[in-house]
């Protein structure tokens, strides 16, 4: 019966690891000019709708991964999946879109995820926003080198507290123990439902419409 509510719990949470896309298109973006060279000649919405589908893609891909560990193997079997597999994951997926899917965050896991000096501009202007209770949206921009990013906020979940939360409060102590074993200089822990955890960085190799 505990295993049957973890699994349920886990079905739930769909997740794990891996991060929520958000899938708003309704309002223009307002990207910041400053590290971006922001000309609007190429189709920012065709890029925005790509970005959000790769993105619901890649969380649907690990989310029936996890679901299948989680059902076998329980909560540290998924730190342990994660570990292992998430960056494969997102490497795979990524080369079957053409472009290289990367997430990132202002307070880091695994330190291969770091964030380069586009996504600390991106991760700044949303925790601006945040502070200010205001709405984070996906932001289409090309980079110095003329290649085109979708960015979207990845916000906390409940259930991605058991991870991300706080230490032996909504982090069981195994699991903290499990995930300080495999990421010594962990800092994704500490966040509260609702805030930003991070940000997906979708780059587009094509550069067709350059
Ligand atoms: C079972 C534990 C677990 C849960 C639950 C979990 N995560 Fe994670 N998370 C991890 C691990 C482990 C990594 C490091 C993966 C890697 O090595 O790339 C990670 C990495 C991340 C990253 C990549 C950035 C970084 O810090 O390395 C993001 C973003 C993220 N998680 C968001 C979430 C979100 C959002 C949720 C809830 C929907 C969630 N996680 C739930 C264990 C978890």
């Amino acid at each position: 019966m505990k295993k049957i509510l973890w699994i349920s719990a886990f079905i739930l949470t769909l997740s794990a690891c891996q991060n929520n896309a958000k899938n708003k298109t309704e309002k223009a973006p307002q990207p910041k000019a400053e590290t971006k060279t922001a000309k609007p000649a190429f189709d920012h919405k065709a890029y925005k709708m790509k970005g959000m589908i790769i993105a619901k893609n890649t969380f649907k891909v690990f989310k029936s991964n996890i679901q299948k560990v989680a059902a076998k193997d329980g909560l540290p079997g998924v730190v342990n999946f994660c570990h292992d597999n998430a960056m494969k994951l997102t490497d795979s997926l990524g080369k079957l879109h053409h472009v290289v899917i990367k997430r990132t965050s202002h307070k880091l896991r695994n330190p291969k995820n770091k964030p380069d000096i586009d996504d600390e501009a991106v991760l700044n202007e949303y925790l601006r926003l945040q502070e200010e209770h205001k709405p984070m949206e996906p932001v289409v921009m090309k980079d110095a080198d003329g290649y085109v990013h979708f960015y979207a906020p990845i916000k906390l979940k409940k259930e991605c507290l058991k991870c991300h939360g706080t230490p032996d409060k909504e982090i069981p102590e195994q699991i903290y123990k499990l995930i300080k074993s495999k990421y010594p200089n962990d800092k994704a822990t500490g966040f509260k439902a609702g805030e930003l955890r991070g940000i997906w960085d979708i780059k587009f190799l094509d550069m067709a419409d350059k």
